[in-house]
């Protein structure tokens, strides 16, 4: 956090990104840094709704402030060309001011597909990964590794 890092969880489904996410948040809070946790779905309907009510602004500055901010879930949902614009103004906003986590399913050679743009998505990469540390999680789905008959065991 002092020197402004973010950090890159990418992973299957269930090998506990989201876990290890908020485990750092909660600890960033309790050194009193101010946190906030929200799904990159909830964030983009939040910046287009402010967009669409002319308070954009001041919703980029709410976000840009937070010492920490965990965008959870990148790449689940594809990304319209608004968002994706959306997107990458709070990245541009946040860089070397604040840390940023983020987690996600694709590897950052598919957000090209993600983000529709492979300019603005490369935009995007060089800032977060500009000073990032990008944690590469493999293995078994947490979810699913005690279940009888699970198809990955066959
Ligand atoms: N190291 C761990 N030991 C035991 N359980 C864990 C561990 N990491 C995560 N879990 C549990 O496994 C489940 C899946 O973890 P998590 O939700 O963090 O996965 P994820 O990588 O975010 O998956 P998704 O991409 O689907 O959101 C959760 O119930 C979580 O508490
Ligand atoms: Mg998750």
């Amino acid at each position: 956090m002092e020197n402004k890092e973010n950090i890159l969880f990418i992973g299957n489904p269930g090998v506990g990104k989201t876990h290890l996410s908020v485990s750092i948040g909660i600890e960033a809070a309790m050194n009193r840094q101010i946190t906030y946790f929200i799904s990159c779905n909830d964030l983009i309907m939040n910046l287009k709704r402010a967009l669409l009510e002319n308070r954009l602004d001041a919703r980029l500055k709410q976000y840009a402030k937070y010492k920490v901010l965990i965008l959870d879930e990148l790449g689940y949902l594809p990304m319209d060309d608004t968002a994706s614009k959306l997107f990458f103004q709070l990245i541009a906003k946040r860089y070397e001011r604040n840390s940023t986590i983020i987690t996600t399913n694709k590897p950052v050679s598919e957000w090209a597909e993600t983000f529709g743009d492979p300019v603005l998505a490369n935009a995007i990469v060089d800032r977060l990964l500009h000073h990032s540390h990008v944690i590469k999680i493999t293995g078994r789905s947490y979810r699913t590794k005690n279940v009888i008959n699970d198809p990955e065991e066959e």
